[in-house]
């Protein structure tokens, strides 16, 4: 894509307001538009990032951003390597042209990188300080937060400068469904549902606030709701980065109904070919995983597909919540000696950078759930009970949505009731009781928790709630 063929007219509502060290008058235009294609979910992001070095090979910003959005998913893959290392060139090579705002993405960048990702998300924050109408910074750093530190600082990247932006602000109603979003996520599911729900209102086709919808509706106990607006809706999500993650949607709450031929369809025929990175491989494997603990036939050969989408990925490690769907798909497909390996090199991984916070969810909750998971596929339910249920509130921390970690008590309830004791049953019901302090039980957990209140009422006396 050269400059001259973007279509600038499009809503690109900035002029780019930050001081940049490149002197190429292009790339506050591509910087612009790069704005607007990260904030309504477009494809083009790629695009606009080879026109940026295309007009200036040494364009700090647009490196530094770069290697900022693909840290979201990635850790230690080829790509952020070499990226990482061009930023530290480039620095060098710019001095003091570098200005405030991109020494302060750079420090953001390396720290993540290096040392911590919550230091990196409070470096965004202090920058977010200074430039309160940095929205890449907004968007970029809840994401980083979603996937690897824990909700609250997602919550509050976007809750220091929503205030920033007024009622006319363009983006205001996005940038609501996001605060409300990391506000349910944050488990303040009513005030999260107003404030989605509001700017569900305001803009009802954009691709992020018809999921902050979804999900909205999933915590508050409507999920035919949910799986209705995202099947009627899908045209307007389809053609977004989001066309994947919101058809998941679909085939995640077709399955919640029981409807479970209707969701293998649909990730077959609409999923299954389009993973292509991490995070899609863990929707997807979660959905399989999910279908065959609900005794539907779930063939191997449905996982290795996945995998073999991202083989150049499986041991880009960063986050410990794509590691755990990585090692449940090596898992499904039953290839052992593949887990095997991969674990090998997990262990690598955790003991080089056994000093950085990412390390410490594999620590606290990755590895366990991987050992459950091994077992739970080994039909040892015992085993696959303890590992679980014995780290079962990190679910509450780790990345990823709610209705992304349900995945996890699937594996715990599953394991539990196929325990068939009376003294595990109590033990779940006492799980789910928990829960449901948190938002409405999708319906496969209330059916779980319904029959299991029935069979352990004590005494003929109801529990009641
Ligand atoms: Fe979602």
């Amino acid at each position: 894509m050269s400059v001259s063929s973007i279509d600038f007219s499009a809503p690109a509502v900035f002029h780019f307001p930050f001081d940049i060290s490149s002197p190429n008058s292009q790339i506050p235009k591509l910087l612009d538009r790069l704005v607007y294609t990260l904030l309504n979910f477009k494809t083009d992001s790629a695009e606009i990032f080879q026109s940026i070095f295309d007009e200036d090979p040494n364009c700090f910003a647009g490196q530094v951003i770069l290697t900022a959005a693909e840290l979201t998913e990635s850790f230690t893959g080829k790509s952020i390597e070499e990226n990482i290392k061009k930023c530290h060139q480039l620095a060098d090579k710019l001095g003091s042209r570098v200005t405030d705002w991109e020494s302060r993405w750079y420090n953001a960048v390396y720290t993540f990188k290096t040392i911590s990702c919550r230091q990196g998300c409070h470096i965004l924050m202090d920058l977010l300080a200074e430039y309160p109408f940095d929205l890449i910074a907004v968007i970029i750093g809840m994401f980083w937060a979603f996937y690897s530190v824990d909700k609250f600082i997602m919550r509050d990247l976007i809750g220091r400068v929503l205030p920033f932006h007024p009622e006319s602000h363009p983006y205001r109603a996005l940038l609501e469904s996001l605060y409300g979003f990391a506000l349910m996520e944050c488990f303040a599911v009513d005030r999260g549902s107003k404030l989605v729900e509001r700017a569900f209102q305001k803009d009802p086709r954009h691709p992020w606030i018809i999921h902050a919808e979804c999900h909205s509706l999933e915590y508050n106990g409507r999920t035919e709701d949910a799986l209705n607006l995202m099947r009627d809706e899908d045209d307007c999500y389809v053609d977004s980065t989001l066309g994947f993650h919101n058809t998941w949607h679909v085939a995640y709450l077709l399955a919640e109904h029981s409807q479970y031929d209707e969701s293998l369809v649909v990730l077959q025929s609409k999923l299954a070919d389009q993973v292509n990175s991490a995070s899609r491989l863990s929707d997807a494997c979660a959905l399989l995983w999910s279908l065959r603990m609900s005794s539907q036939i779930v063939d191997n050969a449905e996982f290795t597909q996945l995998l073999t989408k991202v083989s150049d990925k499986i041991t880009d490690h960063g986050c410990a919540y794509f590691a755990t769907h990585f090692a449940a798909a090596l898992l499904g497909a039953e290839d052992y000696s593949g887990y095997n390996t991969f674990r090998h090199s997990v262990n690598n991984f955790t003991s080089k950078y056994k000093e950085h916070d990412i390390v410490k969810k594999y620590e606290d909750f990755g590895l366990s759930m991987m050992d459950s998971v091994t077992a739970y596929s080994l039909d040892d339910y015992s085993l696959a009970t303890d590992k679980v249920y014995s780290v079962q509130d990190e679910i509450l921390t780790l990345g990823g949505s709610q209705t992304q970690r349900e995945f996890y008590y699937k594996v715990m309830y599953s394991s539990m009731l196929k325990m068939r004791s009376k003294e595990v049953d109590r033990r779940l019901l006492c799980s789910l009781n928990e829960r449901t302090g948190h938002r409405e039980l999708p319906p496969s957990a209330l059916k779980i928790y319904e029959g299991l209140t029935k069979s352990l009422e004590r005494d003929g006396e109801s529990f009641s709630f």
